[in-house]
């Protein structure tokens, strides 16, 4: 069961849920993509319903990810913008929030095939990809290939970003990758079929997923460093933060989605260089300590501190981490940051992490509590 402080009686309410959301199933459009550590729905659906959104004003999430946030937005009739480093990030949120185009299976089925035609005639080049016959069998890496390749003549972005959205949802399941979770390199028979299959079937599921869904409400994603956005960028009035941080030396989002990087065509180590919290920046000698998160979330609060209206809400979830043996209180700093700038603190909810919950960070699988804090803006 959580446990929720309250810093001002006007937020009784927030006292009554749990917060734990310990039965909650993930929706249809969650599951059709592998992302680590996103929100459970019910935590910014609940968070929208109970705080509110000033009409005219929008929700950010500057470490959208997935696009959890801005798919409860969007299905509670509500605008918002998200951000993200990491490409395959905003693939997935765009795709999630976007209305497909009725010629999607007609499109995919086009590519499936001509994308096969191509890989049985025989004459493909793979592209350098570093260790790529390490993670792949060169009979799947010619089948991803080959539908990469014909995906990517497509003019439409709306049907090429939904169709490259089904082939990142199979690069792991195909690769010798033993899980999204376990970076270990296993033989798991998989075959150029299981790529054009898995494809077929993944944007056939998305339909199916997305169909009744309505994407009416605008979600704009900015594929950036948080730290290089400005005010100009987001360019709404914002009136509620929804956000869940990378924690310091926990998980690994550049890892997680290497290969579906260099496949699509980005360069997962420039997104390495620029993530907050990835466990390199905190391994090497002399690396970053809590003060270098410190101050990347204080340049993230000052943003918000530019964008939010007065009156408006910033909730912000997030675990304890551990570096270099020690364990940090990231709540503790946030809460040191929020109120430094001069948010008032309305709520600290101390909720309990499922178990199933995985990271490549065995350690941090270890820590069992995380906290929502929510923040209010007076001036
Ligand atoms: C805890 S996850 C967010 C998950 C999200 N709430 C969801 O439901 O999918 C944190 C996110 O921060 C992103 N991130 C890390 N460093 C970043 C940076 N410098 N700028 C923007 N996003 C960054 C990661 O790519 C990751 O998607």
């Amino acid at each position: 069961m959580s446990d929720v402080i309250l810093y001002d009686d006007n937020y009784e309410k927030l006292k009554e849920i749990d917060w734990d959301f310990e039965n909650e199933t993930q929706d249809a459009i969650a599951k059709l993509h592998p992302y680590p550590a996103r929100f459970i729905e019910s935590i910014p659906r609940y968070l929208i319903n109970l705080l509110g959104v000033e009409s005219g004003s929008s929700i950010l999430d500057p470490f959208c990810g997935s696009g959890t946030t801005l798919l409860e937005a969007q299905k509670l009739g509500k605008s918002s913008v998200g951000v993200d480093l990491n490409p395959i990030a905003c693939l997935i949120s765009r795709v999630k929030t976007q209305a497909l185009s009725a010629d999607l299976i007609e499109q995919g089925d086009y590519i499936y095939q001509i994308a096969k035609k191509k890989y049985e005639e025989g004459d493909l080049e793979v592209p350098l990809i570093p260790n790529l016959n390490h993670w792949f069998k060169l009979d799947v890496q010619k089948a991803i290939f080959s539908l990469i390749s014909e995906i990517n003549k497509i003019e439409n972005n709306n049907i090429q970003d939904a169709l490259r959205f089904a082939l990142s949802s199979i690069i792991v399941r195909v690769s010798n990758q033993e899980s999204d979770t376990r970076y270990a390199a296993i033989d798991k028979k998989a075959k150029a079929n299981d790529v054009f299959n898995g494809f077929q079937l993944a944007f056939k599921k998305l339909e199916s997923a997305k169909s009744g869904v309505d994407n009416c409400y605008e979600a704009k994603v900015i594929n950036k460093d948080i730290l290089t956005v400005q005010k100009e960028d987001i360019d709404k009035k914002i009136g509620l933060v929804i956000t869940s941080p990378p924690y310091p030396n926990a998980y690994e989002y550049w890892l997680y989605h290497k290969y579906r990087m260099w496949w699509l065509g980005y360069d997962p180590l420039d997104v390495r260089e620029h993530e907050i919290g990835a466990r390199p920046h905190y391994q090497k000698k002399n690396g970053q300590t809590e003060m270098d998160f410190y101050r990347q979330m204080n340049t993230v609060f000052l943003l918000f501190n530019e964008c939010v209206i007065r009156g408006g809400h910033i909730c912000v979830v997030i675990g304890r981490s551990v570096i270099k043996g020690c364990e940090i209180n990231n709540a503790e700093l946030i809460q040191d940051i929020g109120e430094k700038i001069g948010f008032v603190l309305v709520a600290n909810i101390e909720r309990n992490i499922s178990a199933t919950k995985k990271s490549f960070n065995l350690k941090y699988g270890k820590i069992k509590k995380e906290n929502i804090l929510v923040f209010r803006k007076d001036r």
